[in-house]
């Protein structure tokens, strides 16, 4: 697994208004969408293209566009639907399915509740977005959904990481093909699954509380 930790002091400047309790929802999701986008920059480094044959107003040239079978996004409900604006800005030819998914607060099992993705993923670069790398349950369960459809590499968008959950990952996915894109690997989880530091519950920032 190739894990990618964020070293730019555009996304540690908006990192940090983030974690600010006093940012509002409207702000917050502002900044989430920038994040991604600067984040998908690095995510998509092994984007799957083919060459192409243009003519500019100059001559003719040779350039590439984004290969076939599309790349999908895959945001993880509900926090990751506030950072799908921001990577379909980057390649607006992309498919999008969704996976619902909550963790019991208590036990910090994830479930899943909602699905929308096609049956078959063979040969398809999957893209999950999801702010939050807690205990690593819910990421860890999307990739195995994924790879179970047939997916060939997938490639994880997270604001913020714990080291436990970056540790759980790397050993439920073994030699996949799995890389994680981090705006940046914080201290630890405390003693009730959150991030510290952090910024809080994601999706309720967002969205507000449920
Ligand atoms: C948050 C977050 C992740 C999950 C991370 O979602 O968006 O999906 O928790 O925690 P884990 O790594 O320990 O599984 P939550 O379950 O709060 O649902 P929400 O997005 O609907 O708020
Ligand atoms: N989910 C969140 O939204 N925040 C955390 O810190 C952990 C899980």
């Amino acid at each position: 697994m190739r894990v990618h930790v964020a070293d730019h002091p555009l996304i540690t400047h908006k990192l940090t208004a983030l974690r600010d309790e006093r940012t509002p929802s409207a702000v917050f999701r502002q900044l989430t969408e920038e994040l991604v986008t600067l984040l998908a920059y690095e995510a998509t480094r092994s984007v799957r293209v083919e060459e192409i044959d243009i003519r500019t107003p100059v001559t003719e040239t040779r350039g590439v566009r984004i290969a076939t079978p599309r790349p999908i996004v895959v945001p993880i409900l509900r926090a990751g639907l506030g950072m799908l604006e921001g990577m379909v800005k980057l390649i607006p030819t992309a498919e999008v399915g969704f996976l619902g998914m909550v963790r019991n607060e208590e036990t910090l099992e994830p479930s899943t509740y909602a699905e929308r993705l096609p049956d078959d993923l063979s040969d398809r670069q999957c893209f999950v977005l999801d702010p939050m790398l807690a205990t690593g349950g819910s990421l860890g369960a999307a990739i195995e959904f994924l790879f179970k459809r047939g997916a060939q590499d997938v490639t994880a968008i997270c604001l913020l990481a714990a080291p436990e959950g970056v540790e759980a990952i790397q050993k439920q996915v073994g030699d996949r093909d799995v890389t994680l894109v981090l705006g940046s690997l914080d201290e630890r989880l405390n003693e009730k699954g959150y991030i510290v530091p952090g910024l809080g519950d994601a999706g309720d920032r967002l969205y507000g509380t449920v």
